[in-house]
């Protein structure tokens, strides 16, 4: 990808799952990799993965509920590179809140868009300034197909989460475009995570889930590997006039 090498990325929530497999992307690109997650478990397995690929990344220890800590990691990926050209928010999940909407309780609510949105607003309030200070750089949110068409395993207030990303997106990208940033969002289909896949086999029968399957034009859920490369793009030279958009990455699967 163009435009990658030497710049300076920071993912939140990223010691597993979608956000560890684009780390690993974006490090192969031959970004300064920065990761954080509240779990030094997963940020430690996520070192050694990317040094059995001969791979540099650095980890920092940050929930990303906490507006103060994900300020601090944030500042300090900045301080140590002098830069900061690429937010990834990747931090999020359902949190295996309840997937009917009478069933979901306030703390429910409280906890999936403090996380999900909240997140990601507080790590754009320290992001932002940085990347205005440096001339340009590029926000990438999670979405979700759950934000747009809704979802099969997740309840209502991660879909309403998710939608607000969306709308976060639009509104930033038509504030910092001015600034060259560009503010996009991806929205994919289910990702084959462990955490999904256990939440794919509870919430649905062997054969809902076949039949959903067969109902996907590309007949299979995405792969992280699969979403990594769109951020890979989004944060490339290539993406440059790519601003505002929600982007769907699900096989298809929003026309079945
Ligand atoms: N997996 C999917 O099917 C899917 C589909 C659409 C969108 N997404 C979105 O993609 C993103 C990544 O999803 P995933 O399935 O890879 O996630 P995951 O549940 O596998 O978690 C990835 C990491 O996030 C960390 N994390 C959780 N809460 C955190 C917090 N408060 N602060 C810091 N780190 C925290 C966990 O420790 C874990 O290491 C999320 O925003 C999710 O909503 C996922």
């Amino acid at each position: 990808m163009r435009g990658l090498a030497g710049k300076t990325v920071f993912l939140t929530g990223a010691g597993a799952g979608i956000g560890r497999a684009t780390a690993l992307r974006l490090a192969r690109e031959g970004m300064r990799v920065w990761v954080s997650d509240r779990d030094s478990g997963a940020l430690d397995d996520t070192l050694q993965e990317a040094g059995r690929l001969n791979l540099r990344l650095e980890t920092v220890k940050a929930d990303s509920s906490s507006e103060a800590e994900i300020g601090q990691a944030i500042r300090r990926a900045f301080d140590a590179t002098g830069r900061l050209d690429v937010l990834v928010n990747n931090a999020g999940g359902s949190l295996h809140t309840p997937y009917r909407f009478a069933e979901e309780t306030d703390e429910d609510w409280s906890r999936v868009m403090g996380l999900n949105l909240m997140g990601a607003v507080w790590a754009c309030r320290a992001a932002l300034p940085l990347m205005q200070r440096g001339g340009g750089g590029r926000v990438i949110n999670y979405g979700s197909k759950a934000g747009r068409y809704g979802s099969l395993i997740a309840g209502p207030n991660y879909a309403a989460a998710k939608g607000a990303i969306a709308s976060l997106t639009r509104q930033l990208a038509m504030e910092y475009g001015p600034d060259g940033i560009t503010v996009n969002c991806i929205c994919p289909g289910v990702v084959l995570t462990p955490r999904t896949s256990g939440l794919w086999a509870e919430r649905r029968s062997a054969e809902e889930r076949e039949r959903i399957v067969a109902e996907i034009p590309l007949r299979r859920h995405a792969d992280p590997d699969d979403i990594a490369g769109v951020v890979a793009f989004l944060a490339s030279d290539d993406a440059a006039f790519i601003t505002g958009v929600a982007l769907d990455v699900n096989g298809g699967q929003a026309m079945a």
